[in-house]
C-alpha cells in the first residue's frame, strides 16, 4: 500500500475556521484532500499527518529522527522538561525512573485510591441540583492523581488551586493560535500565568522539601523520583527536574482524563439503549457494592463505551513532532527543524479506515469484530505510539472506569442543552460549555 503524498491545500482565511474549530476544519480538510496534508494559516504552512502508515513511520520506525525538540516550546514555561516534552537522552533515563509507578502491577492500589475519592465526590451530589460535569470529572480526576502519584492531597480549601488552574487552562489553550504574543510581552494574561505558573512550582517544591524530610517509608512516585539516580554518573534529580515531572505528571494525568468522563457521560446521555445497557451490566458485576480491581475487566460494555469516547473526541486530539535530521515520510522530504502535527482526531475519523466514523458505535470494540481498523494499531491512538506511548494509559482507562460506574451505581447525570455542545481545543478536547447536568439519583 502506498503512502499517500502530501497535498498543498488552502490558504488565508483558515486561521478564522482553525480558531473556531481547529478540529473539525482539519477532519474536513483531510476528508476532501487526503489525511496527510499542509495548510496553510495565514503565514504559517502547517504539516498534518493522520494516515496509519506515516504516524508508524514517525512515532515507531524512524522514531529515532523525530523528537519534541522546539515544537513543544509553548508549553515549556508551564512544564519545563518533563517526560511528555523531553528527548533522550534525558527522556530515556527519566522513562525508565518513572516506568515501575506506572505498571499494571499498581493496579489494585489504584483502584482502591480512585475508589475512595470517588466515593466522597459522588456521595456528595445534590440530587436535582445543576452541575458541571467537566469540572466535576477535573475535580475529581485532580484529587485522585495527586493521591496515587504523590500521597498528597490539596487540603480543605482549594480555592488558590482552582484559581491557578484555571489561569493556566486558559493560557494554554491559546498556544496553538498563530501569530500569538510572545510569553515575555507583559499583559495582563501573560503576567498572571507567571504568577499561577510561580504559586504552583512553589507548592509544589514545598511538597519535595517535606518529603525529603519525612521518615515514614513511601513508595510512591515522589519518593522514586527523590530516590533516583543517574545510571552513569550517580546524580539525584536536580530540583528543578524533580519539579518538572511532578507538574508534568500532574497535568498529563488529570485534564485529559476528566475530559474523557465528560465525553463518555455525553455520549452516553445521547445513546438511551447503550446507558441502559451499561447500567444493567453495573448492576449485575457491582450491584450496590465498591468495584474491586478484578471487576473492572468484567465491565465488558462499560470499557468498550470508554473507548469508542476515545475514539470519536481523543482528548490528546494533537501532538507534534520536529525533525531532529533530514528525512522523509509519505513520499515527502522533511528538513531538519520541522515540525509536524499528529492528529488523533482525525485519523480516527477517516472513513476509508472506520465504517461510518461518526457514529457512536461501541460494539465496532467487540474482540470478534475485524472489520474496522480497530485491530490497527496506528489507526487508533488516543495514547499515542511508538516508545513515547502514554505511561498512564492503563492508569487513565481504570480511572474511568471506575468513576464511571460509582457514578452509574449512585444515578444519572441529566444533560442540560445537549445541543449545545461543542468540542474545543485546547491544550486538550474538552466539551465547549463544560456538559451543564442534573443529578438524578437511582430510583
Ligand atoms: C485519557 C487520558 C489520557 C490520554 C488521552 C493521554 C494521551 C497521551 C498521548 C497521546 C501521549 C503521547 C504524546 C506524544 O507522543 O508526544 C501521552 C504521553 C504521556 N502521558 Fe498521557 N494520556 C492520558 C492520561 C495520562 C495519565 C493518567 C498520565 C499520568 C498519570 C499520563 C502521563 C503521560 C506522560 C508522562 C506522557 C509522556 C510519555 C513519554 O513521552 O514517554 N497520561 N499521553
Amino acid at each position: 500500500m502506498s503512502v499517500p503524498l502530501l497535498k498543498e491545500t488552502l490558504t488565508l482565511s483558515n486561521a478564522r475556521a482553525m480558531a473556531s474549530s481547529a478540529p473539525d476544519f482539519l477532519l474536513g480538510a483531510a476528508r476532501k484532500l487526503g489525511p496527510n496534508l499542509k495548510v496553510g494559516v495565514g503565514p504559517i504552512t502547517l504539516t498534518v499527518l493522520a494516515e496509519p502508515q506515516a504516524l508508524q513511520q514517525v512515532l515507531q520506525k524512524n522514531a529515532k529522527a523525530w523528537g519534541r525538540g522546539t515544537a513543544v516550546d509553548a508549553i515549556r514555561p508551564l512544564l519545563g522538561n518533563g517526560l511528555p516534552l523531553s528527548d533522550p537522552p534525558l527522556w530515556l533515563t527519566q522513562r525508565r525512573t518513572m516506568q515501575p509507578s506506572f505498571h499494571r502491577a499498581q493496579g489494585p492500589n489504584w483502584v482502591h485510591t480512585m475508589r475512595e475519592v470517588a466515593a466522597k465526590s459522588l456521595d456528595a451530589l445534590t440530587p436535582g441540583a445543576e452541575l458541571t460535569t467537566r469540572h466535576l470529572m477535573m475535580t475529581l480526576a485532580r484529587d485522585i492523581i495527586v493521591r496515587a502519584m504523590f500521597s498528597q492531597s490539596l487540603g480543605a480549601d482549594t480555592t488558590p488551586y482552582d484559581e491557578a488552574f484555571g489561569v493556566v487552562e486558559d493560557y494554554v489553550s491559546t498556544t496553538m493560535i498563530p501569530g500569538k504574543l510572545p510569553l515575555w510581552v507583559p499583559t495582563p494574561k501573560h503576567l498572571r500565568f507567571k504568577r499561577a505558573v510561580t504559586f504552583l512550582h512553589e507548592n509544589i517544591q514545598r511538597v519535595i522539601d517535606d518529603r525529603r524530610r519525612e521518615d515514614t517509608p513511601t513508595s510512591d512516585l515522589l519518593t522514586l523520583l527523590i530516590k533516583a539516580r543517574d545510571p552513569e554518573t550517580g546524580d539525584a534529580m536536580s530540583d528543578q527536574q524533580l519539579r518538572d515531572e511532578v507538574m508534568n505528571i500532574f497535568f498529563a494525568g488529570h485534564e485529559t482524563t476528566a475530559n474523557l468522563m465528560t465525553w463518555t457521560v455525553f455520549l452516553l446521555s445521547q445513546h438511551p439503549a447503550m446507558l441502559e445497557k451499561v447500567e444493567a451490566e453495573v448492576q449485575t458485576v457491582l450491584g450496590q457494592r465498591a468495584p474491586e480491581p478484578e471487576d473492572i475487566p468484567k465491565l465488558t460494555a462499560l470499557n468498550r463505551v470508554i473507548r469508542e469516547a476515545l475514539r470519536l473526541y481523543p482528548p490528546a486530539w494533537l501532538f507534534a513532532r520536529q525533525a531532529f535530521e533530514d528525512t522523509e515520510v509519505a513520499g515527502e522530504r522533511f528538513t531538519k527543524g520541522q515540525v509536524v502535527l499528529v492528529l488523533p482526531y482525525v485519523t480516527h475519523r477517516l472513513p476509508t479506515l472506520w465504517s461510518e466514523p461518526d457514529t457512536f458505535d461501541p460494539e465496532r470494540f467487540a474482540a470478534e469484530s475485524s472489520t474496522d481498523a480497530t485491530v490497527w494499531k496506528y489507526a487508533y491512538l488516543p495514547f499515542g505510539a511508538g516508545p513515547h506511548v502514554c505511561i498512564g494509559n492503563h492508569f487513565a482507562l481504570l480511572e474511568a472506569a471506575v468513576v464511571l460506574a460509582m457514578l452509574l451505581q449512585r444515578g444519572r447525570l441529566e444533560v442540560l442543552r445537549p445541543e449545545a455542545v461543542r468540542p474545543k481545543m485546547g491544550a486538550t478536547l474538552f466539551v465547549g460549555n463544560g456538559l451543564p447536568a442534573r443529578f438524578a439519583p437511582r430510583g
